[in-house]
This record gives structure tokens, C-alpha cells and sequence, in this order.
């Protein structure tokens, strides 16, 4: 299994690129299925989820075809099978952005219930109920969501809570429903509003994505399109943090300063000099870092995303913060391996005490999900010595080249078998 070695304790300096928004890929790359006609995102991020979405879409009968310039066409001309095995959803949740599209255009789907994961309960409840107010038939048998409708109807769906692939799978099976649905207490994130772009390219008439209340007008058939995929927000912030806890100073390239309010806010307040202009955001840290505290909400407030991060900023920042997680309720499996390193932080329910201390030491410690990984790779950037961060496919989930990118920046850093 593959392993990052780190030898920490060298600043970060220099310039990276962006990638494309895994978060906005996903979705983006099920809206293929709408369609018979061609689907084209260019800025796609080459991870691991995005090929296990390529072959899940590639099992059901699209056609898929990359080209070097982080291009993928797909063209779902007949789906051969509206099938998501266990096999693949086990893998990654976001598997179930399949059952909206598939439902809409085939009138049927049997998608592998996502069970349990490392950050929480993570059910699908509200996917379902939204696709049973459209009309559709839904019961689970032998561990599958097995879903029935004839041509979806209109419907307006309140949502208990703020789901974002939740509102992403409403969204897209509502563009193929006959009349008007209306979805409220709908997510604002980014990459809802990226996904919406991209749908009324292929002639969906939405209105409102990007705030709470979305209205979408069914239409009979939609086209193919092309789009460029927004860049990734959490990415962004990651390499910020880095830089920042690291005392460095970097300049990162395709990024979308706008996209990050809640977290540059907190970066300023931890000391760190922040300058967005155009594509690129800079950001220079003098000195040790000041603590923030953080309490995790949907857009456009702090992301759940990035609280992981922040615990390794502030587990050698100057003073406390406390860090409160109102996501997800079990999403602190960091913290018992950010003490492996020497931080100190106490963990109480759903909030973190983290009390700074100066210097972390190196040690291996065992990733547990994407955003815990990417927590205790700038952990180690920041300690002394070698910290081996165990179990790293779950960052090439969601991480780009990550150790080319920080090896650029000046880390110290390579991959291990
Ligand atoms: C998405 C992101 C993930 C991010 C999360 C929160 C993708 C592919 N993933 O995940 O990176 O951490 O948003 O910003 O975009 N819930 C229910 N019933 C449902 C759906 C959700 O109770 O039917 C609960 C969840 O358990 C969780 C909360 O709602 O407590 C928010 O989850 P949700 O926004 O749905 O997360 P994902 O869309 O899975």
C-alpha cells in the first residue's frame, strides 16, 4: 500500500496550479447521462473517483473518450444497463449522483445503497424522498435502491437539511420531469451553480442555483454541451493551509478567490497575508501562526472540507481554538493521529480543543478519509523529522499530483510502497 514520507519543517515557496473541482466532476460527469448527445468537461482533475466514475458510467453503456488536455467526452447514447453495483458505490458515495439522471431518462435504476463510511452515517434519504415526490417508485431490495417511475412529474421539495449531492440529484432529474419542480432549502454551493451552468448549456431552464430556492422547468429531451469544470475550492485551501502552517509563502494559479470567503477569512485572522487578483491567490505567513477557531456549516459558511486542515494549522498555531463540526458526526478520526505527533487537542462530541504547541515531531500515522489525509500531510510538512502518512489512496481520491505539486513548492516529500 502506498505511503508518503515527508521530512517536514521546510517552508513552503513557489507557484502550483489548481485543478478542476473533484466535487463539481462528479455530478457534472452523471449529467451525461441526460442526454444522448455528446457531454464535453474540459479542467478535469485525473483522481481516483474520477476514474471510478468513468467506469461506472462505462459499465451502464457510455461511451467515454480522454484526451491529453484533461478533456473527457462522454455520450450516453443508449444506456445498456441503469445499473450501480456495490462493487463501485462501496468505493465512493458520490456513486449516487447516478440515481436522479438514471431515473429521469431511463424511468428505472437499481444503485447499491452507500453504506457506512469513515466520517459518519452519510444516509440517502432525502435523494429518495425528493425522487418519491416526482412521482418515482422506490424500495430497497437485497442492499439496492431499486427505483421506478414513468416520466418524472414537477414537484416542490422542501429538504429537512442541506444535502449538496442531495440537491445535486433532485436538480438533475427534475431538467427531464414534465413541469415545474421547485426545490427548497436547497444547497448553495459552488458546485451546485457549476452543475446548473452546465445543465442549461444542454438547454435546461433553471433558475436560482447558487442560493436556496432553485426552480427548474422540465423540458423533453436536453443536449450535449461543453463545459469547463470550476476550480477546486478545497484543494485551494489545502495548499493554503499548507503554505500557512508551514511559515511559507506561495502563489497558486487557476484558483477562484471568490469561492473561498470563509476560509481566506480565517487564514487572515491566523496572521497569514492574503492577495487574490485575477486567476491566482498569494498568500505569506511571517511567524507562527495565531490559533482560529472554527465551526463547520453549509456554503457559504466554513466547509466541513477544510476543518481538518485547520486542526493541523492550529495544532502548532500560537494560543487555542476550538473547532466545532456540525456536518458530520464523526469526522475528528485526525485528531487521534495528529497526536501522534504531539498535538494536544481533547476532543468533547462534535468539538475539538486544540491547544498549539510549538513544534510537532514525526512519526507514521494512518490516513483514515480524503480531508483526514490531507490534514496530516500538512502536519507533517509542519513537524520536525519523518512522518509517514499510511494509507494514501484515500488522498488520491481528491488530491491531483499532490506530491509533485508540494515537491514543486519545496517539500521534501515522496512516495513509498
Ligand atoms: C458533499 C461533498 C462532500 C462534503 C459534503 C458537505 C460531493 C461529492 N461531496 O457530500 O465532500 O463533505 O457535501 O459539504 O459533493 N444527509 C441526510 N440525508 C440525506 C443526505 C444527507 O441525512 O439524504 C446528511 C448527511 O448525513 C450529512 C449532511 O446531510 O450529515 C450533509 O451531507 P451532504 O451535503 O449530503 O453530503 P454529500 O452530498 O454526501
Amino acid at each position: 500500500m502506498d505511503k508518503l514520507v515527508i521530512d517536514g519543517g521546510v517552508p513552503l515557496a513557489g507557484e502550483v496550479r489548481i485543478s478542476g473541482a473533484k466535487n463539481a466532476a462528479l455530478p457534472l460527469m452523471c449529467a451525461a447521462l441526460l442526454t444522448d448527445e455528446p457531454l464535453r468537461l474540459e479542467n478535469v482533475p485525473q483522481l481516483r473517483d474520477v476514474s471510478t466514475m468513468l467506469r461506472l458510467l462505462g459499465q451502464m453503456g457510455v461511451a467515454v473518450s480522454l484526451d491529453e488536455r484533461a478533456g473527457v467526452e462522454m455520450r450516453a447514447d443508449a444506456i445498456a444497463s441503469p445499473v450501480a453495483s456495490y462493487d463501485l458505490v462501496k468505493t465512493m458515495r458520490a456513486s449516487i449522483l447516478v440515481l436522479g439522471p438514471l431515473l429521469a431518462r431511463c424511468g428505472e435504476a437499481r444503485v447499491s445503497l452507500p453504506g457506512g463510511c469513515a466520517i459518519g452515517l452519510r444516509p440517502v434519504d432525502l435523494h429518495i424522498k425528493g425522487l418519491e415526490a416526482m412521482g418515482a417508485q422506490i424500495s430497497v431490495e437485497e442492499g439496492y435502491i431499486v427505483a421506478r417511475s414513468g416520466r418524472l412529474k414537477g414537484a416542490r421539495i422542501v429538504m429537512d437539511l442541506v444535502t449538496v449531492t442531495g440537491t445535486e440529484n433532485l436538480m438533475m432529474a427534475a431538467c427531464l420531469a414534465e413541469g415545474t419542480t421547485v426545490l427548497e432549502n436547497a444547497a448553495r454551493e459552488p458546485e451546485v451553480l457549476d452543475l446548473a451552468r452546465c445543465l442549461a448549456a444542454m438547454g435546461a431552464r433553471i433558475s436560482g442555483a447558487g442560493s436556496d430556492i432553485i426552480t427548474i422547468d422540465g423540458a423533453a429531451r436536453l443536449s450535449g454541451a461543453r463545459h469547463r469544470i470550476m476550480p477546486d475550492r478545497i484543494e485551494t485551501g489545502t495548499y493554503l493551509v499548507a503554505a500557512a502552517a508551514t511559515g511559507g509563502r506561495v502563489r497558486l494559479l487557476g484558483a477562484d478567490a471568490m469561492l473561498l470567503d470563509a476560509v481566506l477569512e480565517k487564514l487572515r485572522e491566523s496572521g497569514a497575508r492574503i492577495d487574490a487578483e485575477g486567476d491566482a491567490i498569494s498568500l505569506e505567513m511571517g511567524g507562527r501562526p495565531k490559533s482560529v477557531s472554527v465551526r463547520t456549516a453549509p456554503y457559504p459558511a466554513f466547509p466541513t472540507d477544510m476543518q481538518a486542515q485547520f486542526m493541523a494549522l492550529n495544532a502548532i498555531a500560537e494560543g487555542a481554538a476550538v473547532i466545532t463540526e456540525t456536518i458530520f458526526e464523526n469526522r475528528f478520526m485526525h485528531a487521534l493521529e495528529m497526536q501522534r505527533l504531539g498535538a494536544d487537542i481533547e476532543i468533547s462530541g462534535n468539538t475539538a480543543v486544540v491547544r498549539g504547541v510549538p513544534r510537532l515531531q514525526g512519526a507514521t500515522v494512518m490516513a483514515t478519509d480524503l480531508r483526514a489525509s490531507a490534514s496530516l500531510v500538512i502536519a507533517g510538512l509542519a513537524a520536525e523529522g519523518r512522518t509517514t502518512v499510511d494509507r494514501i489512496y484515500h488522498l488520491d481520491r481528491g488530491y491531483e499530483c499532490i506530491e509533485e505539486k508540494l515537491a514543486r513548492l519545496g517539500a521534501r516529500i515522496r512516495r513509498a510502497h
